[in-house]
């Protein structure tokens, strides 16, 4: 059994130590966002947060996650009520074939939240390790901006007492 906490919920699964991240995510868990590409840690479909941090799940063994937390694009809001990054790629229309783009929404959260004001060097450095084949990177670029934009908004904001949507 692996204990991890993916999305603030606490999980215990019963996978081999070695077993890769994005399995037992998309095999045990039906958090199916994060997407198998190549398997090898070289196109970013599968990427999820980890303590801040964008990682490759499929590379990621189980084992190295408990104690940590993990987020996927699950966790960044619903349908009904998307977080900025998933409002601002809806808003843009940033997606074609759609297949990389959950990988490339959490490896812009991942910049954005440790520096909402990223410069567009600063985000797109953040995003080469993740391949677009449609070749719609004008619009994710312009997604990014927006999420960062909808975030600075949602943090000059004056608290209202109800539930940011911001994570
Ligand atoms: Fe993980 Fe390609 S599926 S990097």
């Amino acid at each position: 059994m692996v204990k991890l906490n993916i999305n603030g919920q606490q999980h215990e699964v019963d996978a081999e130590p070695d077993t890769p991240l994005l399995y037992v995510l998309r095999d045990q868990l039906a958090l199916n966002a994060a997407k198998y590409g190549c398997g090898l840690g070289q196109c970013g479909a599968c990427t999820v947060i980890v303590d801040g941090e964008a990682v490759f799940s499929c590379t990621t063994p189980v084992l190295l996650l408990e104690g940590k937390k993990v987020t996927t694009l699950e966790g960044l809001g619903t349908v009904a009520e998307p977080g900025p990054m998933q409002r601002a790629f809806i808003e843009e229309q940033a997606a074609q074939c759609g297949y990389c783009i959950p990988g490339m929404m959490m490896r812009a959260q991942a910049l954005l939240a440790r520096n909402p004001r990223a410069s567009e060097e600063e985000i797109r450095a953040q995003l080469q390790t993740n391949l677009c084949r449609c070749g719609t990177h004008t619009r994710i670029l312009r997604a990014v901006r927006r999420a960062a934009g909808l975030m600075q908004t949602a943090e000059a904001a004056p608290a209202t007492g109800s539930r940011s949507v911001v994570r």
